[in-house]
């Protein structure tokens, strides 16, 4: 085929007037501002910054073992990395800002190529200056399938955040360093989304069976959770197949970056509504809701199988260390003193640098990690909570299990909800090579203190 020189002419002149937009091939992940209907209609749209130009960021989904390969680049005016949380990474791709690689300035780029040995629910968000960057939208899912997945009609991911806006104009509030978050609950938001959304709602038939990858993206509020309308069960948390499902009577807690799958099924008939809804304490409100049609002659499936199981390893609990992490200080519990490097400053002197916890006396990541050990040990982690404060303790590039009230071995996780007062012990092999990082995802807190690290060699 030839070309006439005037159709040549044509082509390359419709090219050049051709609206320049940014041409992402699969393997580009852009953090980049954008706009999105975050509120309910009728207010204006919402300066925000994403993945791919819309929050959550495009959904990462691969096989079991496979490799994701993303260029990160950065068209934010911030430096930026990302984090591939809950993912059992090589630590060079972890993400982490001056422990596993520099940040990546404007403009700049990085490539992340990483295996996902685990099969589950797993998420992917900014790791620098997080408090603020995640809560501008920075975030999406990663999900990771079972080479033979549950038998459902549906796989639905529920990414719940919420938002702090400017009731008239519908921007991001932008008192990141609100002293007063900080030191208390965190940065809570007023207007709760799922999917970057505001009261979305999803077609259902009758009957039909469901699952759902619930992820908590919120900078620090914990969602008590609960179904209306559905039966189910917990089949996951944390990425993590239950050894066996936990039928969901009441509400269960998803404290920030946690994620638990639920299969449920759709009781409502056609016609009703079904919902997730979160249980506060002035009442209950609906996170997302079912449009439910179609005729109830449906056979409902009755029996739910676990998952199955990921490679994990083997935990002996008999003669492996106790290592205490006690965490300290906030609204209430106000510190006497901590360190930042070698310096030891008082309370106040840290509340007027913007710190306001302490782990293990330090209130920055700590120039020493919290723990030194040999690859393949067997350890114990014991959050001892004397703040005033829940906490959601995340340990970057292992799972840990939670050790039960009655001494055994508990679901996998890689965030644990520490209750004020509560001390927890959780148990873990360190089976990855690298620097680690251990905080709390209230990522206030993390930024105001509580912030640490491990190393396995
Ligand atoms: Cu989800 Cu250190 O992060
Ligand atoms: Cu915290």
């Amino acid at each position: 085929m030839t070309i006439s020189r005037r159709q040549f002419l044509h082509s390359t002149l419709a090219l050049s007037m051709m609206p320049r937009v940014a041409m992402a091939s699969d393997s580009e992940l852009v953090a980049q501002t954008s706009m999105q209907q975050i509120a309910p209609q009728g207010y204006p749209e919402t300066p925000i910054w994403s993945y791919g130009g819309g929050v959550p960021g495009s959904e990462i989904r691969v096989p079991q073992g496979a490799r994701v390969r993303r260029k990160l680049v950065n068209r934010l005016p911030q430096p930026t990395t990302v984090h591939w949380h809950g993912i059992r990474i090589d630590n060079a791709m972890d993400g982490v800002p001056g422990l596993t690689q520099e940040v990546v300035q404007p403009k700049a780029s990085f490539n992340y190529d990483f295996e996902v040995p685990d099969a589950g629910t797993y998420w992917y968000h900014a790791h620098n200056q997080s408090m603020e960057q995640v809560a501008r939208g920075l975030y999406g899912p990663l999900i990771v399938e079972e080479a033979s997945g549950p038998d459902v009609d549906q796989d639905l991911t529920l990414m719940l955040d919420d938002w702090r806006l400017d009731p008239e104009s519908a921007e991001i509030s932008d008192d990141f360093d609100n002293g007063h978050d900080l030191s208390h609950a965190g940065r809570l938001g007023n207007l709760v989304t799922v999917n970057g959304k505001f009261d979305p709602s999803y077609p259902v038939q009758t009957s039909e069976r469901l699952r759902l990858r619930l992820i908590n993206a919120a900078n620090a509020r914990v969602f008590d959770v609960t179904l209306d309308g559905l039966a189910g069960w917990i089949v996951a948390l944390d990425g993590m197949p239950l050894e066996v499902p936990l039928r969901v009577k009441n509400s269960f807690p998803l404290a920030p970056a946690q994620r638990a799958d639920l299969i449920v099924d759709v009781l409502a008939n056609s016609g009703q509504a079904a919902s997730i809804v979160s249980v506060e304490r002035d009442g209950a409100y609906g996170l997302a809701k079912f449009e439910v049609s179609g005729v109830p002659s449906r056979v409902a499936r009755t029996k739910i199988d676990p998952l199955p199981a990921n490679r994990m390893p083997e935990i002996t609990l008999k003669d492996s260390p106790v290592h205490r992490m006690t965490m300290q200080g906030g609204a209430m519990r106000w510190l006497e003193s901590a360190n930042l490097g070698d310096t030891e400053l008082s309370g106040r002197e840290l509340a007027q640098l913007g710190r306001f916890w302490a782990l293990n006396g330090y209130a920055e990541r700590p120039d020493d990690p919290f723990l030194d050990v040999r690859l393949g040990s067997v350890h114990r982690i014991e959050f001892a909570n004397e703040t005033a404060f829940p906490h959601a303790m995340h340990l970057h590039g292992h799972h840990f299990r939670i050790i039960l009230q009655d001494g055994t071995l508990g679901p996998w996780r890689d965030t644990v909800l520490v209750e004020r007062g509560q001390v927890r012990q959780v148990a873990l092999v360190a089976d990855n090579p690298g620097n680690w990082l251990l905080h709390c995802h209230m990522l206030g807190h993390a930024a105001s203190g509580m912030m640490s690290w491990f190393r396995v060699t």
